[in-house]
């Protein structure tokens, strides 16, 4: 099968975020696959409403448009699916150890090199419209500011300058090539791929609620499943946001 991610790119210098850029793109009936990508967003989205920073020209920023024709709550599962894209890719270019932490966020060394954000919409009748899959890689950072002490970059990584070329194609073929798992396959033997990428399964971990656990394994339907003691197993869904109301 022709590639379907990545067949339209659009490249920019400045936007304000590739989310806002690609969700006009779909709003106007854009195709499948097309990819809106920056140099430099003065409104980088990131997920549960917080800014995704940005200084121009040192992350790889891009926005994937998807219209996978199934029920919106499905959505989630594409969350997983983009993590281990992610890594596949950037272990494959960058010869590095990377690993997902649930959802999607994605670590070297137990830092944060990427970050995915979900967007989607929904049709009536419970389907999906579409989804905007915003993923921001940290490529040439020297460092963060302070209250980034958590980031790291593939150049921190590895001390070697990688080309956003190269990384941009790699990335948009994984992405093509797990997204056709998984529109043929589901997400089950997908979420055995996941769990060999994941940092956390077996470690302890806040949730949402403010309660914590340790976690033990995700569902079938992408869920992370944490283990809270005395007996009780809690059910965390990982968040997927319509770009017109804001992330929750
Ligand atoms: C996160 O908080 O972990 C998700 C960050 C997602 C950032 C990317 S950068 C490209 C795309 N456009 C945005 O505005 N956000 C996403």
């Amino acid at each position: 099968m022709s590639p379907v991610v990545g067949h339209t790119v659009h490249t920019f210098e400045t936007v304000d975020s590739t989310q806002a850029v690609l969700g006009h793109l779909a709003a106007d009936g854009g195709l499948e696959g097309t990819v809106v990508v920056a140099r430099h967003q003065t409104a980088g989205r990131g997920s549960r409403g917080r800014q995704w920073w940005d200084a121009p020209g040192e992350s790889l920023m891009f926005s994937v448009l998807l219209r996978p024709p199934v029920p919106i709550a499905w959505a989630p599962q594409l969350s997983l699916v983009s993590g281990v894209a992610v890594v596949d890719a950037l272990n494959a270019c960058c010869n590095v150890d990377a690993r997902i932490r649930w959802p999607n966020d994605v670590l070297i060394d137990g830092k944060k090199v990427c970050g995915v954000l979900p967007e989607a919409v929904s049709r009536e009748d419970g389907r999906v419209n579409y989804v905007l899959l915003g993923i921001g890689i940290n490529v040439d950072q020297r460092a963060f500011p302070p209250e980034l002490d958590t980031a790291t970059s593939l150049f921190r990584a590895t001390s070697v300058q990688h080309d956003h070329g190269p990384l941009l194609s790699a990335t948009l073929a994984a992405l093509d090539r797990r997204y056709g798992e998984w529109l043929s396959n589901g997400f089950t033997e997908l979420r055995l791929e996941w769990r060999k990428r994941a940092s956390m399964l077996g470690q302890r971990v806040h949730i949402r609620d403010g309660g914590e656990g340790v976690a033990i394994d995700v569902d079938d339907s992408g869920a992370l499943l944490v283990d809270a003691g005395r007996g009780v197993l809690t059910r965390v869904v990982s968040a997927v946001t319509d770009p017109g109301q804001g992330s929750a």
